[in-house]
């Protein structure tokens, strides 16, 4: 398995290009089985997830031609051909859980194995099924497989989510967009990938009202239609690096993203003595001290802190002066960076879901490997900024969620590079 190796101690100074969300592409490439119309989305990342998805995609009947230089894929569903997702492939990658509530929606079945993806916790899927179920879809579990029927087709029904949850709001607002009648989703999830996800089921043709509230509603139609659609930057790579720029010192600009989706990253980071400007659709991000200050930050469903920046966030307050409380509220199992950090000096304290972070005035370079994406990537940012070399090793997780992440932070002058691991 391959490695990154970081020189720390450079601050980062220039431009950085943001790249399509993840966490937004796959979703709405699962929405190209709703129609038998070709679906085109455009700034689509080139990441091992979307290449992943496309084969579950394929296995359904769903061809995808991707354009690694334009960013775009072209997919399309003229017919279901199977409507088994296997477990070789879905274990690769949870996302592929989104293809239920299409599926059973304009197949009337379908087969999806119980996902695997990220090591964080026991990340359950019982909030999907109930809500499909109450769609009409009868769901059986059988070896390892999620089996769902709806012959007579889906209806429409009010659904109050007992906890707020992405992936479930996705899967059965896909899957309402052709039920009969009217669908209300109450304490739905309010992230910015929804909403990006329902513009597009919009353009299909979908009636959806409510997008970015708790309570969605979804007027059903027989069918939808094909379209093209961009997806929106990704917020968690925005984030990641403007806590990069951050914890190296610097000036730096992202460039086409959203100020607006990283809102719940000023304040902590005012507090901690960095500075964020906003202009148009660039951020820039520099620090206001010479030395970071601890900040407490407690992660929530969006417009919370995210999750998915929680280990970046532990990483700088690893340098920071004074104490910082991290809270994690969404993953149970999601400090698995924090051994690594300790490796490098880092003098953290975890109690169940808080880890106290007491700042220490330099990490150490070491050898350290992390087996989630944002832990990995948390390790990375500590490399840049510790004394010595740091080798991140298994950066399988790390390449499945960031687009070119040695290039474009070698472009604003870190000192990495990819290196072949000889011992794996
Ligand atoms: C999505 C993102 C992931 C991000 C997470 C939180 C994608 C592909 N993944 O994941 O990167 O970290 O949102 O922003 O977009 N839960 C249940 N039952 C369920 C579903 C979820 O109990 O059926 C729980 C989970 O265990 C967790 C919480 O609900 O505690 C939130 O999970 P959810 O929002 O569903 O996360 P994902 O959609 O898996």
């Amino acid at each position: 398995m391959d490695k990154i190796r970081i020189q720390g101690g450079t601050p980062l100074n220039g431009e950085i290009e943001i790249s399509g969300a993840k966490n937004a592409a796959l979703p709405l490439m699962t929405a190209a089985i709703l129609t038998d119309q070709p679906l085109i989305l455009h700034k689509v990342p080139d990441l091992r997830d979307v290449a992943s998805l496309c084969e579950v995609l394929g296995q359904l009947g769903v061809t995808s031609a991707y354009d690694a230089k334009s960013k775009t894929i072209k997919l399309h569903a003229p017919a279901i051909s199977s409507c088994v997702a296997p477990y070789e492939l879905v274990r690769k990658m949870r996302a592929s859980i989104l293809v239920l509530g299409p599926l059973v929606a304009r197949h009337g079945e379908a087969k999806v194995s119980l996902p695997g993806g990220c090591a964080i916790g026991t990340r359950p899927v019982d909030l999907h099924i109930d809500g499909l179920k109450q769609l009409g879809a009868e769901i059986e579990l059988i070896e390892g497989y999620i089996h769902a029927t709806a012959k007579q087709g889906l209806k429409g029904a009010h659904i109050h989510f007992p906890k707020v949850s992405v992936g479930a709001t996705e899967n059965v607002m896909m899957a309402a967009t052709l039920a009969k009648g009217t669908t209300t989703l109450a304490n739905a999830a309010r992230e910015p990938e929804i909403t990006d996800l329902g513009e597009c089921l919009i353009k299909m043709g979908a009636e959806i009202e409510g997008l970015g509230t708790d309570t969605i509603t979804i007027h059903g139609k027989p069918f939808l239609r094909g379209t093209e659609h961009t997806v929106i930057a990704d917020r968690i790579e925005a984030g990641t690096f403007v806590i990069a720029g951050a914890m190296t010192g610097g000036k730096l600009t992202l460039k086409h993203c959203n100020l607006q989706h990283i809102d719940y990253l000023l304040d902590p980071l005012h507090k901690a003595g960095v500075d964020i400007t906003g202009d148009g659709g660039n951020i820039t991000v520099q620090r206001a001290s010479a030395r970071l200050r601890g900040v407490d930050i407690m992660t929530e469903p969006y417009p919370g802190f995210p999750t998915d920046l929680q280990a970046q966030m532990m990483s700088m307050l690893t340098i920071a002066e004074g104490a910082g409380m991290v809270t994690e509220t969404i993953f149970e199992n999601r400090f698995m960076h924090v051994p690594e950090l300790v490796r490098m000096g880092a003098d953290i304290t975890v109690h169940g879901s808080s880890a106290l972070v007491r700042g220490v005035a330099k990490l150490k370079g070491a050898d350290v490997m992390a087996t989630d994406l944002r832990a990995s990537v948390s390790l990375v940012l500590a490399g840049l900024v510790a004394e010595g070399a740091t080798t991140v090793h298994r950066i399988y997780h790390l390449e499945r969620g960031y687009e070119n992440i040695v290039g474009k932070l070698s472009t604003v002058g870190a000192k990495l590079e990819r290196l072949k691991d000889e011992a794996a």
